[in-house]
């Protein structure tokens, strides 16, 4: 291995991060990791002008927006280190660049759920985007009755240094869908609830209540187009 492979794959600071009490701090400042986290903006800039152009355009031709809105973020220092830790990972850039998939996210929210499926496959067919991985939690939804489209895909940044693929978490989901995973967000924080069963279930009923109510404002729709 020439040197600096090794270098970059020898955990950076490793014992320094594991003896500190703030682990996040000392990880937020290597330059290794602040330049990582930059590139992870550019490839979240580049991905967010697709959407916009492809919402644009739709809206151009067919008078109303596939796209409701767009949330971007990268993963904190802190949430990184939580998973590496989790799926037993050394802290190195390869674990970052290799074993993780969702440093860098986007959520995308929808008005109907036919929206949701035309802009993933208009974004995954640009000849500049790979796809990665593919979750289909609409067609599958999660036993809790969470619902979204997951995709990994990869795209090309450009920097000074030359052409870098940079993979990004994209999450599509429409705005009903949207309204439930955010109280199950919460819920999830509050496990010692002690009617937490009880939550779940009627939160699960929430969810297929609320699918049924996209298929029927989709249909809405249809008819008044
Ligand atoms: P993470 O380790 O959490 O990233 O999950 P994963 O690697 O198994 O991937 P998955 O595609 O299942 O989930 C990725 C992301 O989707 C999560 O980080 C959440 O943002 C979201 N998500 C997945 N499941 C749920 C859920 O049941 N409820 C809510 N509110 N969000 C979820
Ligand atoms: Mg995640």
């Amino acid at each position: 291995m020439d040197k600096i492979t090794e270098e970059v794959l020898i955990p950076f600071l490793f014992e320094d991060i594991k003896t500190s009490e703030r682990p996040e701090i000392i990880l937020a400042n290597v330059p290794e990791f602040k330049e990582l986290m930059m590139q992870y903006e550019c490839a979240i800039m580049e991905v967010n002008t697709k959407l916009h152009v492809l919402n644009n355009e739709f809206s151009h031709m067919y008078q109303r927006n596939p796209i409701e809105s767009i949330k971007t973020r990268i993963k904190t220092p802190a949430s990184i280190l939580e998973k590496l830790n989790r799926r037993n990972l050394p802290i190195c850039i390869d674990s970052l660049e290799n074993g993780l998939t969702d440093i860098a996210g986007i959520r995308v929210i929808c008005p109907f759920p036919d929206d949701i499926y035309n802009v993933a496959e208009l974004l995954t067919n640009q000849d500049d985007v790979m796809t990665v991985a593919r979750k289909d939690y609409i067609k599958n939804p999660k036993k809790n009755g969470y619902r979204s489209l997951h995709l990994i895909i990869e795209i090309p940044i450009f920097l000074a240094s030359g052409k870098k693929h940079m993979k990004v978490e994209v999450q599509l989901r429409t705005i009903a869908m949207d309204f439930w995973a955010s109280l199950d967000h919460k819920l999830r924080y509050k496990q010692n609830l002690k009617n937490s069963e009880e939550i779940a279930l009627e939160l699960r009923e929430c969810a297929d209540i609320i699918a049924g109510v996209d298929l029927k404002m989709q249909n809405i729709r249809k008819k008044i187009q």
